[in-house]
Formats: C-alpha cells, structure tokens, sequence
C-alpha cells in the first residue's frame, strides 16, 4: 500500500470554524485505490476534515483554513485552483440521500449535461453508472420516473450514480450508510468495496465494526489531532498508542 505515492496528502492542515480551532495541524496521506477510514468521537472533526479535502468546508461561514492538502502534488488550496474542478474530482456522497427532485435518469445526467458531456454519450453515461451503483436493474424500466419514489437504500445507490457520473477520481463519504437500514447499508458497503478497484475512497464512520470491515487504512482523530494513523490492520489489531486502544475498546467516545 505504501510503495506508491498517496492520492492526497495533507500537511499542516488547520481550520478555525468561527472562533473555534476545530482541525489542529493534520498531517496525513490517503493512499491511492484504497478504502481510508477517518474514525474518532463525535465532534472531533471527523467531517470538517473530510469536507477540508474537497473545499467544500469553505462554505460554511467564518473559515479560515492554514497548510495544504496536496492532490497528486498539487495543493488543492492554492490560489489559482479551480474550486467547481476540485469539487468535480473528488465528489462527495452525503450522510442522507438527496436525489435532486427530478427523475431518475436526469439525476445522475445532471452533472455530465453541466459538464457540457455530448448528449449521445449521455445515455450510456447514465447507464455505465447506473449499473456501477447497482441500480440499473431495478429502475432500467422506469429511468423517467420521479427519484423521489426510489426507496431510502435506491435513493443513496443514485446519489452513488450521480457522483459517479462526473468521473471523479476521490469519493468522500461522510456516514453515508448511517440513514440507511441494516440491508441497504451492507449494500453501499459492497459496492464501495468494488469501487475501490477505481476510485480513493475517504469515509468517516462511527461504527468501528463498518470501519473494520471495509478500511484499508486508518485515520484516528480525537479533539482536532490526528492521534494515531496506519495501516488497519495494524492499528486495529495492535495500536500504538493508548488513547487508540481505549477508543477501539469503547472506553472512550
Ligand atoms: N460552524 C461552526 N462554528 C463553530 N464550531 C463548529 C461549527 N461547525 C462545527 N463546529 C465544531 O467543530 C467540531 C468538529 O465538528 P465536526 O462536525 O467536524 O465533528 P464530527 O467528528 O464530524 O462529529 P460527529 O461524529 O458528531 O458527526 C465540533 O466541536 C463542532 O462543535
Ligand atoms: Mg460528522
């Protein structure tokens, strides 16, 4: 995992939310095709990290953010950056499904037809990533319908799609099986592991089950500090650090 040079690598990463100094000097590298959890309690930044490696914290008011968060050696914080580009190649996929309220096929067409893609590509577009999320073969018949008719679990499989649909090379998700009910959620978790064969992935979970299920890699925050990070099946199995055992043990958080 490690010969290759990491997808992202962040390095001095500090972000003040209002006055509150939320993410304190992360440095961490998210290894390439792999599937990278970002764990710790709640409140200790596991989003406002997540959020930092897209630009998409920004939003928010009052940010000030310090350091750099290199994609494939460019820093995605660099003045001259194209902000819609890094938010195109490093999609997110929410906590709870949000299909645009519009059909089926125009959701996962929306961001191609944004992206200028030409429309006769578009069917097989939505297609290829209807079928990636593993959706075609239950709306296949009915792609005009209304998403908002799709099932909680259908609905996140589309979401999948639509961030799909634009190429990104990252996917960040943010507790995205966490609305989900227990069969629905394996489902994402499957896929995510299939998509891993194409794609960084980069989720935050609260469930350290789900996090030994799918990580490769192991990110562990507590208060806006990196405490601990590896491989992980080393940091699940043999952590180096005490406050990483307390939490894995559920002593704390
Ligand atoms: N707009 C804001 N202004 C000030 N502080 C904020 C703001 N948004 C979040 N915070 C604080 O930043 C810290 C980190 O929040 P964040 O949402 O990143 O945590 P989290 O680890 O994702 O938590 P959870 O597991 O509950 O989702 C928290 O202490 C939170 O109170
Ligand atoms: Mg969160």
């Amino acid at each position: 995992m490690h010969n290759i040079a990491p997808h992202l690598s962040i390095r001095n990463l500090n972000v003040w939310l209002d006055a509150q100094h939320v993410l304190k000097d992360i440095a961490a590298d998210i290894p390439r095709r792999c599937i990278t959890a970002i764990v710790g309690p709640s409140g200790c930044g596991k989003t406002t990290l997540l959020r930092s490696l897209n630009r998409l914290v920004e939003l928010g008011p009052n940010v000030r953010i310090t350091g750099k968060v290199l994609f494939d050696d460019t820093d995605i914080y660099h003045p001259g950056m194209d902000v819609a580009e890094v938010r195109t190649r490093i999609g997110l996929l929410a906590q709870k499904p949000f299909p645009l309220p519009m059909s089926i096929y125009d959701n996962v067409a929306y961001g191609p037809r944004i992206h200028g893609t030409a429309r006769t590509g578009l069917d097989q577009t939505v297609h290829s990533c209807l079928q990636a999320a593993q959706l075609w073969d239950e709306v296949a018949d009915r792609l005009k319908a209304p998403a908002t008719e799709l099932s909680a679990g259908q609905q996140q499989r589309l979401c999948l799609a639509r961030a799909l649909a634009v190429k990104p090379d990252i996917l960040l998700c943010d507790e995205s099986t966490s609305a989900l009910d227990p069969i629905s959620a394996r489902g994402i978790e499957d896929l995510l592991l299939t998509l891993k064969t194409d794609y960084t992935i980069v989720l935050v979970t609260h469930d350290l089950d789900q996090a030994r299920r799918l990580a490769d890699y192991v990110i562990f925050l507590w208060l806006g500090e990196v405490i601990e990070q590896g491989p992980a099946a080393d940091l699940f199995e043999n952590p180096a650090q005490d406050f990483t055992r307390a939490y894995l043990e559920r002593e704390i958080g």
